[in-house]
């Protein structure tokens, strides 16, 4: 599979181009509105993964070039940027899948609030934005990029999927359960979005009021 990480320069992109790098034979392209950055970026990662004795190749491209090239486009922009960032590389989706691992928070003095935009959820904004026919999948939004992008870390995590289409939302469940300590678990419908991404801040949360605790993810027993 080809995987182009749109803002792939980021936290979370980091993190899921590392692990693919690191555990598949998924290519990873990483995309950026600044191609420049986007290929500095990959070559930072390619360095990090050549560290530990893996040799791959990451490339870089503007975003929309990165999804020209792919099978599966993951959207890792911050929320409030996801809608524009899938119109700007809208015309090449074809014959892909996009998933979007974005959600929408807010923060006061009690910790971090989910922000549940108008459309149901993030996730739904992006099915409203691709273009008829691209099917769209939640996923990854559980996931705490510091140690996604930490190698050394292992990981013991669910990663819960949502998504209308079961072929697409297949296709992503093998690409995260290709990095190791990942399950991918199905939970519906997009109509499902909301709870998923809305456990995303209560992870930050308990980080926050708990010493020791720290880039947590969730699995489920
Ligand atoms: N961080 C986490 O632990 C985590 C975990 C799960 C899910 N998520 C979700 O994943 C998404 C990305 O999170 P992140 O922490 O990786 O974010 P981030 O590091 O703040 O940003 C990711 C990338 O988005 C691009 N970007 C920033 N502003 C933009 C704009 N105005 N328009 C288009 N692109 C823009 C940037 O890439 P360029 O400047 O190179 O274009 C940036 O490197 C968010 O929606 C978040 O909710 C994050």
């Amino acid at each position: 599979m080809r995987i182009a990480l749109l803002g792939g320069t980021g936290d979370i992109g980091q993190g899921l181009a590392l692990r693919w790098a690191y555990d598949t034979n998924h290519e990873v392209l990483i995309g950026s509105r600044d191609p420049e950055r986007a290929r500095e970026k990959a070559e930072e990662y390619e360095t990090e993964l050549d560290s530990r004795g893996v040799d791959r190749e990451i490339k870089g491209f503007a975003n929309a070039m990165a999804a020209d090239r792919a099978d599966v486009v993951v959207a890792a922009v911050p929320a409030y940027h996801l809608v524009d960032t899938i119109e700007t590389v809208g015309d090449r989706l074809e014959d892909a899948v996009l998933v979007s691992p974005a959600v929408g928070m807010k923060r006061d003095d009690d910790g971090l609030h989910y922000n549940r935009p108008g459309a149901g959820s993030v996730t739904a904004l992006a099915a409203d934005a691709a273009p008829d026919g691209v099917p769209v999948v939640g996923a990854f939004h559980n996931l705490a990029a510091g140690r996604l992008a930490d190698l050394d870390a292992e990981l013991e995590w669910d990663t819960l999927l949502v998504g209308d289409d079961p072929d697409a939302k297949n296709i992503v469940a093998d690409l995260a359960e290709g990095i190791e300590g990942l399950r991918a678990l199905d939970v519906g419908g997009l109509a499902n979005a909301a709870e998923v991404e809305s456990v995303t801040p209560l992870l930050i949360n308990v980080a926050r009021e708990n010493d020791g605790l720290h880039d947590l993810g969730v699995r489920f027993h």
